[in-house]
């Protein structure tokens, strides 16, 4: 378990573990890649994060990864790795499962729902997130442990993108 106070202040709590949180989350947040590097959505208030969003009613956790990688970026995902699941102290309080996937195609639409569809990130994410385009929930070490994790489990230790 990791914790750590985000950039409003909120205390999250992130594990590796399956589902340490909850077995049925409302949120996921899924870290897509298309050709070797990261795509994420434009959100229009927060700036470019990765897809993700609340899991809707009759539908299931990984369903819900799949519908937010389309409907924000217009990809289909692949293979869906889960990575974590971290909280956040709001009120009410979130539980997100995070998870990865490599797009295997990347179509451009009219309509991103929230979002201005796909932006490609090609540079040092972990430092470019700091940046004022990139939305506050890039900004804690949420995204700093699931990208370790993904170049442990899927890159197998190399550095991809
Ligand atoms: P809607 O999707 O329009 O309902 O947006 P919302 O931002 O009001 O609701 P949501 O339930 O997604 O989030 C409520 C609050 O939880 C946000 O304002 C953030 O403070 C916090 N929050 C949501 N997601 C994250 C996240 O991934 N990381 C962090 N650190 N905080 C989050």
């Amino acid at each position: 378990m990791y914790q750590f106070k985000d950039h409003h202040g909120f205390l999250v709590t992130y594990s590796y573990d399956l589902n340490p949180f909850s077995q049925t989350p409302a949120h996921v947040f899924i870290l897509t890649r298309y050709n070797g590097q990261w795509v994420l959505t434009k959100h229009k208030k927060r700036g470019y994060e990765f897809p993700g969003g609340k899991v809707e009613a009759g539908e299931s956790v990984r369903q819900a990864a799949g519908r937010e990688v389309m409907e924000e970026l217009g990809g289909e995902a692949g293979e869906l790795i889960y990575i974590g699941q971290y909280k956040v102290d709001v009120d009410p309080e979130i539980i997100k499962s995070v998870f990865y996937t490599e797009l295997t195609s990347l179509t451009p639409k009219h309509d991103y729902y929230e979002t201005d569809g796909p932006v490609m990130v090609t540079g040092d994410i972990l430092s470019d997130r700091y940046g004022e385009k990139f939305s506050f929930i890039m900004k804690d070490d949420t995204v700093r442990l699931s990208i370790e994790s993904i170049q442990k489990k899927v890159d197998g230790g190399k550095k991809l993108g």
